[in-house]
């Protein structure tokens, strides 16, 4: 028998419906047994946000600072043989909630020597919460053996307004009638989602992940758009100088940042409509200006090893 913790937090349960997708021919298999561990913050985050308590989630999620979780019912003693850890993206960054539990004393028990495979759910920005995600799993002595991404297929503009009416307005369909439902489509679970699940299940049943991540990108597990990458590797800059600003005036959702971060809940939209377009047309022309050096970030973040 072999035995597999499932480490998810989601909102409106789109993580949900990808884990479900991917893990349905293990869930089926009379050789694995699979738990699930819900993290639970104390105070739980708002769905549908608030334009403010959207934007006052910034400082934290990006500097990494911990939420109070409510106790975890798992066994960070019991020899799991996979741990999967299924998270979002917040803010470039990995969401609070997940963050936390990476900061646990549970979690440095559990992870210790295990072999992890993460699953993400997101808009399409998850290359820098993945960093970090590989520098927390690297500090935790847990070894990273498979990700697993899926990301919502509309273009960048049209995800941005679509996410923002998800997340703000609750809207889980079709925008005003002309903006696609937002996110990750029922298709992309249908289609290929069981392939990674069944990739997992023969690698899980070996004893061996050596190879597994080439097989994942071989069947599409990792998205990465170069206009994209190049997108987030201005906010990767930009976003903890920010986060800093905000948070020298107060803490979390305290009267006294709130400028700060209003300002920033108009100059983020802002600056991300007016740099997508300039950077998807650098991003034209770095694949045909610099072939090598495009190829080869793509390959490194496709991957698990840390820089
Ligand atoms: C505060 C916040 C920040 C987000 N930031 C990002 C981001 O940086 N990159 C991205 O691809 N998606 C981002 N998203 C979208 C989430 O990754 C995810 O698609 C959405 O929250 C739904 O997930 P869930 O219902 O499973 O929690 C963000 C969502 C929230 C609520």
């Amino acid at each position: 028998m072999k035995n597999i913790l499932v480490i998810y937090f989601t909102q409106s349960g789109q993580l949900n419906k990808a884990i479900e997708a991917t893990l349905q021919n293990l869930q089926n298999d009379a050789d694995v047994n699979i738990q699930y561990e819900q993290i639970q913050p104390q105070i739980p985050f708002p769905f549908p946000w608030t334009y403010m308590q959207f934007f006052d989630a910034f400082p934290e999620t990006v500097l990494g600072i911990p939420c109070s979780l409510k106790p975890f019912s798992f066994n960070p003693d019991a020899p799991y043989d996979l741990i999967i850890i299924a998270y979002q993206p917040w803010f470039l960054s990995i969401s609070q909630p997940i963050n936390s539990f990476l900061q646990s004393t549970e979690a440095k028990k559990l992870l210790r020597n295990k072999p992890v495979i993460t699953i993400l759910a997101c808009r399409n920005m998850w290359l820098n919460a993945q960093e970090k995600m590989k520098m927390h799993l690297k500090m935790l002595g847990a070894n990273l053996v498979g990700n697993i991404t899926f990301v919502d297929k509309s273009a960048n503009l049209v995800s941005l307004i679509t996410v923002f009416a998800f997340a703000l307005g609750g809207v889980q369909d079709k925008f005003l009638g002309v903006f696609p439902k937002y996110g990750v489509s029922d298709d992309d679970l249908k289609v290929n989602a069981w392939k990674f699940g069944d990739i997992i299940l023969y690698h899980l049943k070996k004893g061996d992940y050596t190879g597994q991540q080439e097989v994942l990108i071989a069947n599409g597990a990792i998205n990465i758009k170069s206009n994209l990458m190049l997108l987030e590797g201005r906010g990767k800059v930009f976003f903890p100088l920010y986060a800093n600003y905000i948070s020298k005036k107060g803490t979390a959702i305290s009267q006294e940042r709130q400028t700060r971060v209003r300002i920033f809940g108009i100059v983020l939209p802002t600056a991300i409509l007016i740099l997508s377009p300039i950077i998807t047309v650098i991003s034209r022309l770095a694949p045909l200006l610099f072939p090598k050096k495009i190829r080869k970030e793509i390959n490194y973040f496709s991957n698990n090893t840390l820089r």
